[in-house]
């Protein structure tokens, strides 16, 4: 069943949200409310503004007032990893916390996600989960039609969106990665990291010298209409690529996929990636199928404004 208008708020709708700093280009809200109204729950999901110093607090406030799950956007994927009380085996694997599970725990000692149970009265723990590199994969095979597995790849950004990409794909298998971050020492650590946990992943820090299959850029830049390009492209132009993939969404053509697709690059915006990631989200909340087409719907109206197809 779906809503033509939202649900009203009651005094048992459930909570969801997604902390971050900037925030107001979140798509978020649109694709996970558009989902819970389509299957009849009666919850929410808020877009909160949450400086990188206010996170535990705004974290242990969400535990306290009994919401059931949180998003976690720039700058925040690395900053939660030390606050989780646990942390899935993916948010371990690729070394940044994008969704945040509260957990209840049960009588027999048992932890489960608060959104799918009726006994409110235990501690609350946070657990949490990475869903962002998986999606990441899954973007890139359908939306950019570049298999990363055998791929040489350079990497734009080392930090929590950045790290859970460069390990993600270094598993997927790929040839090469070079990874250019603004802190430098960021990058050679995450090269440090990948050359140890994969070496057969040919990793290097700074520009490629030779042409490559795929950049991605996993850095903010590019959210804001001043932001400089994440790439320099008097020392690697944009045309050395097949194609180029963009993890910001908003605007949905970025200066760098505007100049991408100038240079007969193929390109991708962070769409397939927020929806993907999304629906990872919403099922380790609700403990239900995610209606993945009527999210993506939301997010392409969101997004493109209806200008599409
Ligand atoms: P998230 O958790 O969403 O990845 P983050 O950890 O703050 O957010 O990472 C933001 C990324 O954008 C980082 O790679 C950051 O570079 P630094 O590690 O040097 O901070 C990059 N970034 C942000 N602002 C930037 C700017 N003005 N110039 C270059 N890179 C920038």
């Amino acid at each position: 069943m779906t809503f033509s208008v939202p649900r009203s708020v009651t005094a048992q709708t459930r909570l969801c949200a997604v902390f971050g700093d900037p925030i107001r280009h979140s798509a978020s809200p649109s694709m996970h409310n558009a989902a819970f109204d389509a299957l009849n729950l009666d919850w929410r999901y808020l877009a909160c503004h949450v400086l990188p110093e206010k996170l535990d607090e705004a974290l242990k406030g969400a535990r306290s007032m009994g919401f059931c799950g949180v998003n976690l956007t720039v700058p925040h994927k690395l900053l939660a990893l030390p606050m989780m009380d646990s942390l899935d085996l993916s948010a371990q694997d690729w070394g940044a916390v994008n969704t945040v599970v509260f957990e209840t725990q049960n009588k027999e000692g048992l932890w489960t996600p608060v959104g799918q149970s009726n006994a409110l009265d235990g501690p609350v723990r946070t657990r949490g989960f990475n869903t962002d590199a998986d999606a990441l994969i899954q973007s890139l095979r359908e939306d950019l039609t570049i298999d990363p597995r055998g791929a040489r790849i350079l990497l734009l950004g080392a930090g929590g969106a950045g790290r859970a990409a460069a390990l993600r794909l270094a598993d997927e298998g790929a040839l090469v990665l070079w990874l250019v971050n603004r802190t430098t020492a960021k990058a050679d650590a995450l090269a440090q990291e990948i050359a140890e946990r994969f070496p057969a992943v040919e990793v290097r820090t700074g520009l490629p010298d030779t042409d490559v299959e795929i950049i991605i850029n996993a850095t903010s830049l590019g959210l804001k209409a001043s932001d400089p390009l994440p790439l320099d492209l008097a020392n690697y132009p944009l045309c050395r690529a097949d194609g180029v993939y963009d993890m910001v969404y908003r605007p949905s053509l970025t200066p760098l996929l505007d100049l991408a697709q100038r240079a007969g690059c193929c390109t991708a915006n962070g769409l397939g990636m927020l929806l993907y990631q999304g629906a990872a989200a919403w099922t380790l909340w609700t403990g239900q199928i995610a209606p993945i087409e009527t999210m993506r719907q939301a997010l392409r109206s969101e997004i493109y404004r209806n200008t599409i197809a």
